[in-house]
């Protein structure tokens, strides 16, 4: 549905100086019907990613093919059409405060020109699939949080778009508000077969709803992939952005380390890391863990407290040895400090 071949976007730097590489050789592609996550640290290229989609921004060079359509090739009008392809979510709706939610909902319809009827028409459709029934007629001062986000929702909707792109649809609300947010925006590509992008911050938004998940850094693709995989990896970025673990303690004497696992077969307790430290003349305890069942596999990281015979830190040859041993295991450990 959607492909980025060797898209970059360089900015002339607002103050003179150097030139800001803000996308710098993407290859994405995307496939119909899914929902697919994009995160990355605030700078990373997100928004300017999402311009690129939209046509706002023209790539510096590369392809952007939205429904097999290169939006960056086109202009004026042909570019206006293609856009009614894709539709848009902010993470504040702006709604227009002086209209309803189904006036609201109707607006882009009445731009674009659509009759009367048969707009009000598509409105209450929109106001159904929502969930909005009963709410129509409110103004945006007469709605909840979650309520305004649909009426954006469905305002983005109205166009019948292939592609709806979200950007951060979630970081306003609170943590049930988000979770229907999110039911509801799985529930459309269910419903609607449409393809879903969200950028997000929230790894929880990432975990709940995404089938793929793509990490930009410094305007290149870290790690992208179908969330399991992504997730099951302990060698790559996103797995401890997934399945996190807390700072290590203070006051334990002892050497903490964290264990990566992913869903190896041959490390998937604490009593397996446990039996591994004996070898080396130590005791692990646990100290934290994050167990998630993602797409029916079990993933997780753990975090454990490594001390030998008398109760002392684990000496350094003894790490060193144990940590290669959980290496050739598969298991990713990295020693934290307080
Ligand atoms: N219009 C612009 N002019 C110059 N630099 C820009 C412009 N837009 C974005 N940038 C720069 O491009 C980089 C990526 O920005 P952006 O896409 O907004 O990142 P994100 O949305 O991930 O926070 C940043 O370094 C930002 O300062
Ligand atoms: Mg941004």
């Amino acid at each position: 549905m959607i492909t980025l071949e060797d898209l970059r976007k360089v900015f002339p730097a607002p103050g003179g100086g150097d030139p800001v590489v803000a996308l710098d050789g993407i290859d994405l592609h995307l496939d119909p019907g899914r929902i697919h996550g994009i995160v990355g640290r605030s700078g990373a290229g997100k928004s300017t990613l999402i311009r690129c989609l939209t046509g706002l921004e023209k790539p510096s060079s590369g392809k952007v093919q939205v429904d097999g359509t290169d939006v960056a090739a086109l202009d004026g009008a042909a570019l206006r059409a293609a856009r009614r392809n894709i539709g848009m979510v902010f993470q504040h709706a702006n709604l227009l405060d002086s209209r309803t939610a189904a006036q609201n909902i109707g607006h882009p319809l009445e731009i674009a020109g659509v009759p009367r009827a048969e707009r009000e028409k598509r409105v209450a459709e929109l106001v159904e699939i929502v969930g909005l029934s009963g709410r129509e007629h409110n103004y945006p001062a007469q709605l909840s949080g979650g309520q305004v986000q649909r009426v954006g929702i469905a305002r983005g909707l109205a166009a019948e778009p292939k592609v709806l792109l979200c950007d951060e649809p979630t970081s306003a609300l609170d943590g049930a508000t988000t979770a229907q947010i999110l039911r509801l925006l799985q529930d459309l590509r269910e419903r609607l077969g449409i393809t879903v992008v969200i950028i997000t911050h929230e790894m929880a938004v990432v975990r709940e709803v995404c089938d793929t998940v793509t990490l930009l850094q410094d305007g290149r693709i870290a790690q992208t992939g179908d969330l399991v995989d992504v997730a099951a990896d302990p060698h790559g970025p996103l797995s401890a952005e997934l399945i996190p673990l807390p700072p290590a303690p203070t006051g334990l004497d002892a050497v903490i380390v964290n264990c990566d696992y992913g869903d190896s077969t041959r490390i998937r307790t604490s009593e397996d890391l446990s039996r591994l430290a004996e070898r080396h003349g130590a005791e692990a305890t646990l100290v934290a863990g994050t167990i998630e069942t993602i797409g029916g596999r079990q993933v997780g990281r753990v975090q454990i407290a490594l001390r030998n015979d008398s109760g002392r830190p684990i000496s350094p040859e003894g790490l060193a040895a144990y940590l290669r041993e959980l290496e050739t295991a598969g298991v990713v450990a990295q020693e934290v400090s307080a």
